[in-house]
């Protein structure tokens, strides 16, 4: 396929077989050898480059993804005679030792400081979450981003203009054929035909081509068609596109206001550069019960619009899953909007995720939660836990034993939906927990939710 991209300033017309890793390609075929491979599943960030102003893992995108596209890599930024003031505070702070994951590092603090000039230490660390280091200590990494943060960036020219609506052109040779279409009704016509492999962000797709899972024949990718992108009011709801990276939902303001736990649920999804791919509709279509923000939309009450060549259909979030990484949705279908309804004035909301670590961990167990306190007993409790059974599911019992209680005696209250919680789950023992473990920890969510109620943020 020829693909033809913007990197570090310079056009690039090249030959590539389309689903060759954009991090390959750098290497192979541009002699870029600033960006590693770690891991090669997203995980460890070594790969880090910035695609037109966000940082992403260069192991997971396709080649083809990076058509039209401006690319940074770690030697477009600066050289040993003008270095990035990144580069030059992580040495003066000796972030530095084997610097086998620094390249990605310095990307993923670039990234940072091209977006916010004076990012507090948390939002550091948020930033860098996705990059792992086997040697360095941290906190002289930190300290270094504090320190770049003083410096003015180096200007770095003009960066040339993204080119999204470019045409891709295959190649005779291309085993694989790439259809990006530009509307909704050319995704569902290629999607009718059958054989095809949808991409969203290709944060799951990414994984499971490397692992050689999936090996796609026919490619529907849907970044550029616009219906699918983006958040809008419709009536009493917000509408989000299937396809809007969580990059894009963390920077909506309607969704961080009326939409708090689903905000919090997208934040905790990976690290910054798994969100600047990601998707709903993926994480939807996925089907994976440790989905993180897919139980904000079950408590949300959210319904999910799906379309195809045959029309459209509504389905509620909660009867989407029928079982492990099964849902009804048909192989012509795609998941093409998330309809959420405004939650009435006062609800509460709640999301949290325990894991073995803040970022790029798969929940043990996951609980978002809704409630208000309405003339002076709880209205509109919707519980939803994933990782504990097949599927995300709704707490119902737990719900209907809350729902119309007085909220006098709430410490009260929580102990007994602690139990009823621990009780309704059917957890599993695997690799990430225990059956156990996890059955007291919904009990604890379900309890301090409903314990804090009276002091949670209100909207
Ligand atoms: C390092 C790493 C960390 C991760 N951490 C988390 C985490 O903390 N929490 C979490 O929940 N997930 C996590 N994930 C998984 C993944 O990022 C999410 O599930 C994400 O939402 C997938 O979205 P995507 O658009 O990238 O999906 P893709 O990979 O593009 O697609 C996933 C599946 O959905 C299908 N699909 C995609 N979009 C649509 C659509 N609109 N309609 C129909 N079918 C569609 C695809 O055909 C495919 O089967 C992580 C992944 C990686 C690699
Ligand atoms: S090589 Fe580890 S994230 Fe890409
Ligand atoms: S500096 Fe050695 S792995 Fe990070």
């Amino acid at each position: 396929m020829k693909i033809a991209m913007w990197v570090n300033g310079v056009h690039r017309d090249l030959e590539v077989p389309p689903l060759k890793r954009l991090l390959d390609v750098l290497r192979e075929d541009l002699g870029l050898i600033g960006a590693k491979e770690g891991c090669g599943e997203g995980e460890c960030g070594a790969c880090a480059v910035i695609l037109d102003g966000r940082l992403v893992n260069s192991c997971l995108l396709p080649a083809y993804r990076a058509h039209g596209r401006v690319v940074r890599t770690i030697e477009g930024l600066g050289t040993p005679e003008h270095p990035d003031p990144v580069q030059s505070a992580f040495v003066a702070e000796g972030a530095v030792q084997c610097g086998y994951c620094i390249p990605g590092l310095v990307m993923a603090s670039r990234a940072l400081l091209d977006e916010e000039a004076a990012p507090s230490r948390p939002r550091i660390r948020e930033a860098l979450a996705g990059n792992l280091c086997r040697c360095t200590g941290y906190e002289r990494v930190v300290r270094a981003v504090e320190r770049a943060a003083l410096s003015p960036a180096r200007a770095c020219g003009a960066e040339p203009s993204p080119n999204p609506a470019a045409d891709l052109e295959a190649s005779p040779g291309d085993e694989v054929v790439v259809h990006v279409p530009g509307s909704l009704r050319a995704a569902c016509e290629a999607l009718a035909r059958g054989g095809v492999t949808v991409v969203g962000g290709a944060t799951d797709l990414g994984v499971l081509m490397h692992e050689e899972i999936v090996a796609p024949r026919v490619v529907l990718d849907l970044s550029r068609v616009a219906e699918l992108h983006g958040v809008r009011r419709e009536g009493g709801a917000l509408v989000i596109g299937a396809a809007t990276p969580y990059a894009d939902l963390l920077r909506d303001a309607d969704v961080a206001r009326d939409l708090p736990c689903l905000h919090a649920a997208v934040r905790s999804v990976g690290a910054p550069a798994i969100q600047s791919l990601g998707t709903l509709g993926g994480n939807l279509a996925n089907g994976s019960p440790g989905a993180d923000a897919v139980p904000p939309l079950l408590a949300l009450g959210a319904r999910l619009r799906l379309v195809s060549v045959a029309g459209e259909r509504e389905v509620a979030a909660d009867a989407f899953f029928t079982g492990y990484r099964a849902t009804v949705r048909r192989d012509d279908e795609l998941v093409a909007a998330i309809v959420v309804p405004l939650p009435a004035a006062g609800t509460r909301q709640s999301f949290r995720k325990a894991g073995t670590r803040r970022a790029q961990a798969i929940a043990k167990v996951n609980l978002a939660a809704c409630a208000r306190i309405e003339g002076g007993v709880l209205r509109g409790v919707r519980l939803a836990a994933g990782s504990v059974g097949p599927t995300v599911i709704l707490l119902r019992r737990t719900m209907a034993l809350l729902e119309g209680e007085p909220a006098a005696d709430l410490d009260r209250l929580a102990e007994a939906a602690a139990a009823a919680a621990s009780a309704e789950v059917a957890p599993i023992d695997d690799v990430r927990s225990t059956a156990t473990y996890r059955r007291d920890v919904t009990g604890n969510l379900v309890k301090r939710f409903v314990a804090s109620l009276c002091e949670m943020h209100t909207r």
